[in-house]
């Protein structure tokens, strides 16, 4: 287990030292649960929210995509459920000795706290419902000032435009919404690193369907099926994921069925990585009631009015981004060396190739890997020039942040032309293998082109 913790460990210091994760407001002293990604974390991160966007919305005919509000009328989550007593509320108790608040649900946080007493014996309080939801207030003036919310989930900002959609994009049912963006929630332990955070981003797709129970079963297998293997195709290995079913207490207020996709995680073993809901009518029925606008869809072919059901996909980016990395984070002997490598998935890479001149001090080698860097960078966008320390240095640079391929140009690319027409080639290095091979320069786009 010690092994397994220090993995984690060593990732958060890798995040950091190598510009991925920052803590939020690092120079104040941080702020608990809030993170700040840096220039290579953010390519990551944009990489997965893409391949979301492309596999549930892009590449889907019954899909569309849209980017709602971050703030929304209380009135919004009195329909939903979430503030109050029964929506987004955690168990909280508290220290009766030094009066800190734990999640009561959590027995290693609370094991934890306990030892930090030493020989005093800890009580603890009732536990009591604490609302997580983030509030503040719109408006200058104190009388008229309302009561907003930060989302504490995305969701609401589509079901609240389901008219919109109808009105504007005139559907038909089944369909999809699916949306990316910050979710806000006052968790009571923030822990783990990027595991449970007060600010975080959610992918999720609301997919609308007839209010019929063999529908809907169809529906959600194929939605669970479908969201796990989209958290396959993330790089993971199978034996690493599951699909486990809630029990009826530990589903949300809103949720007829609720399935987790959990990886199993070195630091407190199998953890939830998305939640796929059957979520039925709630939504749309309170909104309906709550609002006065009629929500309910109109089917020209059967010629029947209903309030659809909807079968919900929803995923954290954050946490996706931990797993992967947990999963990528690799140590490994190459040519007799110890060596640090993020195996990470071509296309979620930050960086896709990095070209190095195999000497700094040599202009025609210099300039050659230029040539080469500036076109790659216009076909692929994520590509590195390093000319900094010997080249083992710079292979282990590009190890550490997961770069697939690297290119060396050294003096055959010069000055042995492998072809009759004079083209050159350029050594090209495996991340995994630490294989190389010598690829022809013109042929380099195309020996890239499907691997990212
Ligand atoms: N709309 C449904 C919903 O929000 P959820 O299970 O509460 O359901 C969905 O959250 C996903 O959002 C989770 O599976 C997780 O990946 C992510 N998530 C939830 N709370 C989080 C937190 N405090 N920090 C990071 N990610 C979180």
């Amino acid at each position: 287990m010690a092994e397994k913790e220090n993995k984690m460990d060593k990732i958060v210091s890798l995040c950091k030292r190598r510009g991925f994760i920052f803590q939020g407001s690092d120079i104040y002293g941080g702020l608990a649960g809030i993170f700040d990604y840096g220039p290579l974390g953010v390519e990551l991160r944009h990489n997965i929210k893409q391949y979301f966007w492309q596999k549930f919305i892009t590449e889907r005919e019954d899909v569309y995509g849209m980017g709602a509000a971050i703030l929304m009328p209380e009135k919004v989550w009195e329909a939903s459920g979430h503030i109050g007593t029964v929506g987004l509320v955690d168990p909280l108790v508290e220290c009766k000795i030094c009066h800190e608040r734990i999640r009561a649900d959590q027995s290693e946080v609370i094991a934890d706290h306990e030892k930090t007493h030493k020989k005093e014996k800890v009580e603890w309080t009732d536990p009591i419902k604490f609302n997580v939801m983030v509030g503040t207030k719109l408006g200058a003036s104190e009388k008229t000032a309302t009561q907003v919310y930060l989302r504490g989930e995305i969701t609401q900002g589509v079901h609240v435009n389901f008219k919109n959609i109808l009105d504007s994009m005139h559907p038909k049912i089944p369909f999809g919404i699916g949306q990316i963006g910050k979710a806000f929630r006052n968790e009571i332990t923030p822990r783990d690193f990027l595991f449970r955070l007060r600010e975080f981003e959610q992918m999720e797709l609301q997919y609308y369907i007839k209010p019929d129970e063999a529908e809907g079963k169809k529906q959600y297998e194929y939605w669970k099926q479908f969201a796990f293997d989209w958290y396959i195709g993330l790089g993971f290995k199978k034996e690493n994921l599951r699909l486990r079913q809630h029990a009826p207490d530990e589903r949300a207020h809103y949720a007829k069925d609720a399935w987790d996709i959990e990886y199993n995680t070195p630091f407190a073993g199998w953890k939830e990585a998305w939640g796929i809901h059957h979520r039925a009518d709630w939504d749309l029925r309170r909104h309906s009631e709550y609002s006065g606008i009629d929500l309910s869809y109109y089917d020209e072919e059967t010629k029947e009015r209903f309030t659809p059901w909807d079968i919900e996909c929803s995923g954290g980016v954050d946490r996706a981004f931990l797993f992967i990395l947990l999963e990528a984070y690799s140590e490994d002997r190459l040519g007799g060396e110890a060596r640090t490598y993020l195996k990470l998935a071509p296309k979620l890479a930050p960086v896709k190739v990095a070209v190095f001149p195999l000497l700094k001090n040599k202009p025609h080698l210099v300039e050659k890997a230029r040539e080469i860097y500036q076109k790659l960078k216009k076909e692929f966008g994520a590509v590195e020039f390093d000319d900094n320390g010997n080249i083992g240095k710079r292979y282990r640079r590009q190890d550490e942040i997961g770069t697939p391929f690297c290119i060396t140009i050294d003096f055959d690319t010069i000055e042995k032309p492998a072809r009759a027409g004079g083209d050159q080639t350029v050594t090209v290095r495996n991340r995994d293998t630490g294989k190389q091979e010598r690829v022809s320069e013109s042929d380099l786009v195309s020996y890239f082109k499907d691997k990212f």
